[in-house]
């Protein structure tokens, strides 16, 4: 049986998690803070300590906050701007010894939620904004509404990101995410809005019925798509 290793690298944790082929998980999920400077030495470093701290795998899956292209990290707005034009996955690949695949992290998130039917859009709300289409079950590559003019000359992830959250309150920021999720309703006229992130814990308002939250995990959990080819 092939084991995989899913690690979801996020601006404020790092997680991972081993799953089995069907895509069970077979060990329990393991947390570290993101260093600070978020560079790629000492990511690594952690990466491999928490990789040991999990047993046996053959393959890994790894979630990125950024725009990945061939294993090649092309954006990293939320860590440090080291990561420009590292090619993460032969790197990692090398230290651990193992094949790896890379993909944004928001694609991973959606690859564990989607229904495969229809035009799906995947949001998450932690420390960036996260975003990825779906066309039947297919990826629509290095969507960033993230980083797409929202409002009052701010971007979405300006205006919900964590640091926004932090600086404005719940009460203003689900104020801005009702008006967001209208705004993409009405771009996308999507089947279904599927919302991961740890913030999604603070959203206080009623959600239209084809808006879902999905649980976090889920950007471990999807990693496992990337191996089906
Ligand atoms: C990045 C995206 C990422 C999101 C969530 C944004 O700043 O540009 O690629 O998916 O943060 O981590």
């Amino acid at each position: 049986m092939q084991k995989t290793l899913a690690i979801d690298i996020g601006g404020s944790g790092i997680k991972v998690i081993v799953l089995d082929e069907t895509g069970e998980t077979i060990t329990e999920r393991a947390r570290v803070e993101t260093p600070n400077p978020a560079k790629p030495q000492p990511i690594l470093e952690q990466i491999i300590s928490l990789a040991a701290a999990q047993g046996d795998f053959d393959r890994i899956s790894v979630g990125f906050p950024g725009v990945v292209v061939g294993g090649v990290i092309k954006t990293a707005a939320n860590l440090d701007s080291d990561w420009l034009g590292f090619d993460l996955q032969t790197v990692l690949s090398e230290k651990l010894g193992k094949s790896v695949r890379i993909a944004n992290d928001a694609d991973i998130q959606g690859l564990g939620a989607i229904s495969g039917k229809g035009v799906e859009l995947v949001v998450t709300l932690g420390t960036g904004f996260g975003s990825a289409l779906f066309v039947d079950g297919k990826l629509v590559p290095n969507l960033e509404m993230g980083h797409h003019p929202f409002r009052k000359g701010e971007t979405y992830e300006e205006q919900l990101g964590r640091a926004a959250l932090d600086d404005i309150g719940k009460k203003k920021w689900n104020d801005r995410l009702e008006k967001a999720i209208a705004n993409l309703q009405h771009l996308f006229n999507c089947n279904y809005i599927y919302l991961g992130g740890g913030n999604t814990k603070k959203i206080t308002f009623e959600l239209p019925s084809n808006v879902k939250v999905v649980p976090n995990v889920n950007g471990l959990l999807g990693g496992i798509a990337l191996w089906r080819d």
